[in-house]
């Protein structure tokens, strides 16, 4: 199998996982007999990282205006590059319409990312996308708090990759789950997604 196939099935089964995830919440919190069940689908909570810029943005920083959130490392060879690519493209068609989003690409890997590493990475793509970092311990309550998931693989020689969820979240301007954009989706379709998203 090839690397790329190898990698559309593993982006499926990532999207398949939180689609299941989703619906299973769903039903789970069907199930509780309390008046104080909360939204049907519970992806994302509070956080605090730090934006390229060294600014600050926690989950009240997401109130107003809808999300793009992409979780990745500025090492990794194809995936992360690739979908910054078409989200850098996808805002530049938007145009002054994309600054009412908040795009955010929060790294998985910060014993790596610091700030002045997402800094030097974030001058290749649109300048509006947020390049998050923090502790191991905020990134990881982050990544917990988006159901997402990611793991250090090591590399022969030496050295290390991630493996990570390459699925690129859609909120609502309340921070709510509403769908996935991928990068290998058509750039009508893409857009259609975000300008729904916008309206
Ligand atoms: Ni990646």
């Amino acid at each position: 199998m090839t690397g790329l196939r190898l990698l559309r099935l593993f982006s499926w089964a990532a999207v398949a996982a939180l689609v299941l995830l989703a619906g299973w919440t769903v039903l789970w919190h069907g199930d509780q007999r309390t008046a104080e069940v909360g939204p049907a689908i519970q992806i994302g909570g509070p956080f605090s990282l730090v934006d390229q810029n060294g600014r600050r943005m926690t989950e009240a920083d997401l109130a107003g205006r809808p999300t793009l959130l992409f979780f990745g490392f500025t090492h990794c060879p194809e995936v992360c590059p690739t979908t910054l690519y078409e989200i850098t493209g996808w805002m530049q068609t938007l145009g002054a319409q994309a600054d009412r989003l908040n795009v955010m690409f929060v790294t998985v890997d910060p014993e790596r990312d610091d700030q002045p590493a997402l800094a030097e990475y974030a001058k290749a793509f649109d300048p509006r996308i947020r390049m998050l970092t923090g502790t191991r311990e905020a990134v990881d309550q982050m990544i917990r708090a988006y159901r997402a998931y990611a793991r250090k693989v090591p590399l022969e020689g030496g050295g290390y990759t991630m493996d990570h969820t390459a699925t690129v979240y859609l909120l609502d301007a309340q921070g709510r789950f509403t769908g996935t954009v991928d990068a290998r989706e058509k750039q009508d379709t893409a857009l259609a997604k975000l300008r729904r998203l916008l309206a």
